[in-house]
């Protein structure tokens, strides 16, 4: 016993849970998959994968790695002009969608073998012009089907929730929308050298920021009270408020749910009292003051705020919140992966503050094989 005790604390690397040593990965893992894929200031990428064949993305998955494709949604559209659909694999299989000429079907998931995202991948085979995997297992069955596997180079992921999965994920989406704006002549060399000088440095600014845990422990204790949260974002923080409350739920047993700012009015506002605290994603970007006056309506119904943003945005906005987190300043283009860390520590502390297992949540299984 006493042998196996040890084993497993060698395997944790000292931590408490694989959870935390997984979250403390991340600057190493996110570090090594950027060299990887980022060489001599050029991505580099298959030559095969050739983003000017297509016209559209077609993306699916399930759980969190939905969630990296919701997020990159917004990347590919915007920096690279390409139209891209979002589905959960559950849905996208049973409904046999049309997929048109020129799409490029994208697959995304940790394990490689969840049975709906593999089903999926199986009904776009011969419809799509391509079939693209973004997988952390390279020897899975969707790697084995696909005409292209993308590793995201997490290394072995233990705790059922995800969480230097889904950062590896969006860290390769966000260099594959790179690439496909660069060849499809929408940004210029300098452009993209400044976005990739910005991406290289989350690594260090998700370092630095392992630092706010002491704050964290402090609010997930208050926050374990409750017994419903609110996540909201704007535009690529949307699904990052969607993943904070994703990991808050599954760890904590807390119902929790993600909103976008604008939509708070059309539904969740009618929640809002000072026993639903209110959880505000907001880097300083084109969004922000969009986002705060959301924040206000919350507080101006007597709820409780925590606002995430940098020390501007919280000495812009911070007035009469209940509780602030501090992130370093970052552009916001690819902030939802350094935002991705306040998600995961809040529900991390709260799962610990609640004494639940963190990680192997209730009912929860790491790769879901069957339908
Ligand atoms: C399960 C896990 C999640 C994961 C999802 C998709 O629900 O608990 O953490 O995001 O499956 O798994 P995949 O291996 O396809 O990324």
């Amino acid at each position: 016993k006493t042998v196996h005790l040890d084993a497993t604390r060698i395997e944790k690397a000292g931590h408490k849970h694989f959870m935390a040593k997984e979250i403390a990965e991340q600057p190493i893992v996110l570090a090594e998959a950027m060299t990887h894929y980022v060489q001599n200031g050029e991505i580099t990428l298959p030559e095969a994968l050739d983003f000017t064949k297509f016209d559209r993305i077609t993306m699916v998955a399930c759980g969190t790695a939905y969630l990296a494709c919701l997020t990159a949604k917004y990347w590919f559209e915007q920096i690279a002009r390409i139209p891209v659909e979002v589905d959960v694999a559950s849905e996208f299989r049973y409904r046999e969608p049309p997929i048109p000429a020129r799409t490029l079907a994208i697959f995304v998931s940790q394990s490689g073998e969840t049975a709906d995202t593999l089903a999926a991948l199986h009904y776009a085979k011969g419809k799509a012009d391509m079939i693209l995997s973004v997988v952390n297992v390279t020897e899975s069955s969707m790697a084995r089907d696909s005409d292209l596997a993308l590793p995201i180079l997490a290394g072995v992921e233990v705790s059922v929730a995800s969480t230097k999965a889904f950062t590896c994920q969006l860290s390769l989406l966000s260099l594959l929308t790179l690439k496909a704006a660069q060849q499809r002549g929408k940004i210029d060399i300098g452009t993209a050298a400044k976005h990739l000088e910005n991406l290289k440095k989350i690594p260090s600014l998700i370092s630095h920021s392992l630092a706010i845990s002491s704050d964290v422990k402090k609010i997930a204790r208050k926050i374990a009270k409750a017994e419903d949260v609110l996540f909201l974002g704007r535009g690529a923080m949307f699904p990052l408020a969607l993943e904070g409350a994703l990991k808050l739920k599954e760890l904590s047993y807390i119902h929790a749910e993600g909103y976008a700012s604008g939509e708070l009015k059309h539904g969740p506002i009618a929640l809002i009292d000072n026993r639903v605290p209110v959880v505000v994603m907001a880097p300083r970007d084109a969004l922000f003051d969009k986002t705060v006056s959301n924040m206000q309506e919350v507080m101006a119904r007597g709820g409780k705020v925590l606002l995430i943003s940098d020390a501007k945005g919280i000495a812009q906005a911070g007035q009469g919140v209940w509780e602030t987190l501090t992130m370093p300043e970052v552009d916001p283009v690819f902030a939802p992966i350094l935002y991705a860390l306040p998600a995961q520590l809040l529900a991390y502390y709260t799962a610990i503050a609640k004494g639940t297992d963190v990680d192997q949540p209730r009912n929860l299984a790491k790769s879901v094989t069957v339908e």
